[in-house]
């Protein structure tokens, strides 16, 4: 049957195949294209029952089976694999019809790509898709980028497929053109990233300082699954820690070498962060502990140096240490979503892409990794108020940090005599403490940077640019 597919998924790995499957199951028609076509016939006869699948072998073949305009999803490794398939296709296409790249692109490459396919005329939409193997099956949250026309055209089929969040809203929304929809995604894992470093804080700390086990660190995790910490990475930590390695009987996280690896997002959240002038020391402390954690060669040469072993607290005092790691916990995640939504409000006036912080928040509360009750509120916030400064700047966020504050300074407190290290927590109260300081040093960095290089300063008592002749009589100049 030709022209009937409504969407076609180029790229049939584990995301691509579970995401045509999704398509099809939601009632589309979905052409399927690989380049090895036996994955595309292995595709259909294992779930062919789902839905309509069109198996096509060539690119032209793969096109000619889409109804116009066209939608084609292509579902590849990210950098030059990307670039190769549309490359293929793009001659094929014809003004009007639509490239869906759903990988983990950067978003300057998408911008790059946007800009030549509009040329042609041809939409290219990046959409960022969180929310791993399953959510690409049965409900992902989607960040598409791209053209408005794109997304009227696409949107509705985008909003069939996705998660949906506890009010039955889909989890997808029109981000912004061109990147701005891998440029949330890629922010989407930057907070991933410090989520799960501050996960993996509060678990050490309740082992060596509290004296838990991983069982009943299991079960902390479990309760605070039932309140504000209520998210999909409290659940799955808890699956984790009570799991036991069938060949040795020990807690599963115990056999497994403690070297963290990463495919690059969270990196790139802090690499253009610091081009942008955007503080985002939680999710930089996030991606520094991974890195620093396979440097297998330096930890050992380092094992030695002097400092305090943690001595667990007794029992009686295990239970109310473990409540303050919750509010430092929570604190501290409050920092790394304040500084991931100044990243994408920095990115969204940089780029102009007139991001909506509350339509972002309400696109994460379902489907992706960092799915959390605590989402709902961030969009209420940024709901009341859309030119909100900073997340801290909400009234109900600020009350909780007042109220967490003390046990959150205790906590980092007992992790530095104890010598457990807690970068995560310890950059978001350094960075809270920074924005509510009266003054900071930044004032003698300035008179530094005078004193070696003249390179001026500003007065708190008068407009205008000053030097002092540091060499000299120490007279001051107006520059
Ligand atoms: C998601 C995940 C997904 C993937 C990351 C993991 O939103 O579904 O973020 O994109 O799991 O690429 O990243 P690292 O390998 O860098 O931890």
């Amino acid at each position: 049957m030709s022209n009937s597919a409504q969407i076609g998924v180029t790229g049939l790995a584990v995301m691509g195949r579970n995401l045509a499957r999704n398509f099809a199951r939601n009632g589309y028609t979905v052409a399927l294209h690989n380049r090895t076509a036996a994955r595309t016939h292995a595709l259909v006869e294992e779930f062919g029952h789902e839905g309509d699948f069109v198996a096509t072998e060539t690119a032209k073949e793969f096109v000619e089976a889409l109804e116009r305009p066209r939608r084609l999803m292509i579902m590849v490794k990210a950098g030059e694999p990307t670039d190769a398939v549309i490359q293929e296709f793009a001659p094929l296409l014809e003004p009007g019809d639509m490239i869906i790249d759903g990988g983990n692109a950067h978003f300057e490459d998408t911008r790059r790509r946007e800009r030549d396919l509009r040329g042609q005329g041809i939409h290219f939409v990046g959409t960022g898709v969180s929310g791993g193997e399953e959510g690409a099956l049965n409900g992902p949250s989607i960040m598409p980028g791209g053209s408005k026309e794109s997304y009227a055209s696409l949107g509705p089929m985008l909003e069939k497929i996705s998660a949906k969040a506890p009010d039955g809203s889909p989890c997808v929304t029109h981000c912004g053109p061109d990147g701005a929809g891998h440029f949330v995604k890629m922010v989407h894992n930057g907070i991933e990233y410090a989520d799960m470093q501050l996960i993996g804080e509060a678990y050490q700390l309740l082992r060596d300082v509290a004296g838990y086990s991983p069982a009943q660190i299991a079960d902390i995790f479990r309760t605070w699954n039932t309140g504000r910490l209520d998210s999909y990475l409290i659940e799955i930590t808890a699956e984790v820690l009570s799991h036991v390695d069938a060949a040795t009987g020990k807690p599963f996280v115990d056999v497994v070498q403690d070297r963290a690896e990463q495919k690059g997002t969270g990196r790139w959240t802090v690499q253009i962060a610091l081009d942008l002038g955007v503080p985002v020391s939680g999710i930089a402390e996030a991606v520094f502990a991974r890195s620093l954690s396979g440097h297998a060669d330096l930890r050992a040469a380092s094992r030695e140096l002097a400092g305090p072993k943690a001595k667990p607290l007794g029992e009686s005092e295990a239970g109310a240490f473990a409540d303050r790691v919750e509010q430092a916990l929570y604190a501290s995640k409050i920092v790394s979503y304040t500084q991931g939504f100044h990243e994408i409000s920095a990115g969204s006036d940089q780029y102009d892409w007139d991001i909506d912080l509350g339509a972002i928040s309400a696109i994460w509360r379902g489907g992706c990794i960092i799915r959390a009750a605590f989402l709902d509120r961030i969009r209420a916030a940024y709901d009341a108020r859309p030119d909100l400064p900073s997340l801290l700047s909400d009234e109900t966020f600020a009350q909780e940090i007042a109220a967490a504050q003390d046990d959150w300074r205790e906590v980092l407190v007992a992790a530095t005599r104890q010598g457990v290290p807690a970068p995560g927590f310890s950059a978001a109260l350094a960075y809270y403490d920074a924005l509510r300081a009266d003054r900071l040093p930044a004032a003698l960095t300035q008179g530094q940077r005078d004193f070696f290089g003249a390179h001026t300063y500003r007065r708190v008592d008068r407009e205008g640019s000053f030097h002092t002749l540091w060499g000299g009589d120490r007279s001051e100049v107006e520059a």
